[in-house]
């Protein structure tokens, strides 16, 4: 791999997906490509980076753009956001809306995060009667996607997260796979949706998750993605972020909710300006 290769696809990665190469780049660069690099007949990681530097080639570079991504994710990832969803915000919601409450899940991966939502709407039905949720999920990988709509899981997917009388519930054996049920997977739209461009599209929304993908960003697009969701959600609404993630020294659009890690709320003091097309 040249200095010259690796620094191109580091702009590249920047610049379609916001992703920063850390100081692991190389061992990193080496796992998710060399699959690609055999799959797209290729020598080597090495070849594959020319390529993708002198063709210019659109789907080469989709193909590994979206490989360089982190899909990793399962369900009920981190409990706290999904118990905080049930005790705290829907309670809120359910009682301040008369009609369906707005849910947006930023980054969603292959989709355990919006079902699990959506599973555990169904399980707090007999407390909420009235409340649907209208759940958007949206993602910029295609592969993952199409994954998530399928709704199909592998034993260890299914495992990971999911309490066993949920599984029994809403999960259907066909073959080594769990489907999820059709109530439950109808329940979601899923929309492809990259993060760095104008997410007006997206329209208010009453909660966003928006979780463990700004940690791959640098600050300054952090802050863009931030601002740009403050514009997209209610005033009394909510955003949940990952474990390792804070708006704190990034933003002050929002704000974190006292005794609630990882919840915030709009900064009423800040206001959120209006919104600006990404780059201007
Ligand atoms: C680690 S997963 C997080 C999944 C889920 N939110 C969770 O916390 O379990 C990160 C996801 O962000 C997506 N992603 C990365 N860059 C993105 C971008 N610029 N726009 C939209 N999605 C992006 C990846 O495709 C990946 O599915």
């Amino acid at each position: 791999m040249t200095p010259e290769d690796t620094e191109h696809l580091a702009a590249l990665l920047k610049q379609r997906s916001g992703l920063i190469l850390g100081s692991d780049k190389t061992y990193l660069i080496e796992s998710r490509l060399a699959p690609v690099a055999r799959r797209e007949g290729y020598a080597n990681v090495a070849a594959l980076l020319t390529a993708l530097r002198t063709k210019r080639d659109e789907k080469l570079i989709y193909t590994v753009t979206d490989a360089m991504t982190t899909n990793e994710t399962f369900f009920f990832r981190d409990k706290t956001p999904f118990d905080q969803f049930k005790s705290d915000v829907l309670p809120a919601l359910a009682k301040a809306r008369s009609g369906d409450i707005k849910i947006w899940c930023a980054a969603c991966s292959t989709g355990q995060e919006p079902y699990s939502l959506a599973m555990m709407m169904e399980e707090s039905r007999a407390q909420f009667p009235r409340v649907n949720l209208d759940i958007l999920a949206t993602d910029i990988s295609e592969r993952c996607l199409e994954k998530a709509q399928a709704g199909l899981y592998t034993q260890f997917e299914v495992q990971r997260g999911l309490p066993i009388q949920m599984m029994v519930k809403h999960f259907e054996k066909i073959d080594e796979m769990w489907r999820i049920s059709p109530k439950i997977r109808q329940a979601v739209r899923y929309k492809k949706l990259n993060l760095l461009d104008d997410l007006r599209s997206v329209g208010r929304q009453d909660v966003i998750y928006c979780r463990n993908v700004l940690i791959y960003f640098d600050i300054e697009t952090k802050k863009r993605v931030l601002e740009q969701m403050a514009t997209l959600l209610a005033d009394d609404g909510y955003l949940f972020l990952g474990a390792a993630e804070t708006v704190l020294g990034i933003t002050d659009v929002f704000k974190p909710m006292a005794g609630m890690r990882g919840l915030y709320i709009k900064n009423q003091a800040v206001g959120a300006q209006p919104l600006r097309k990404f780059g201007s």
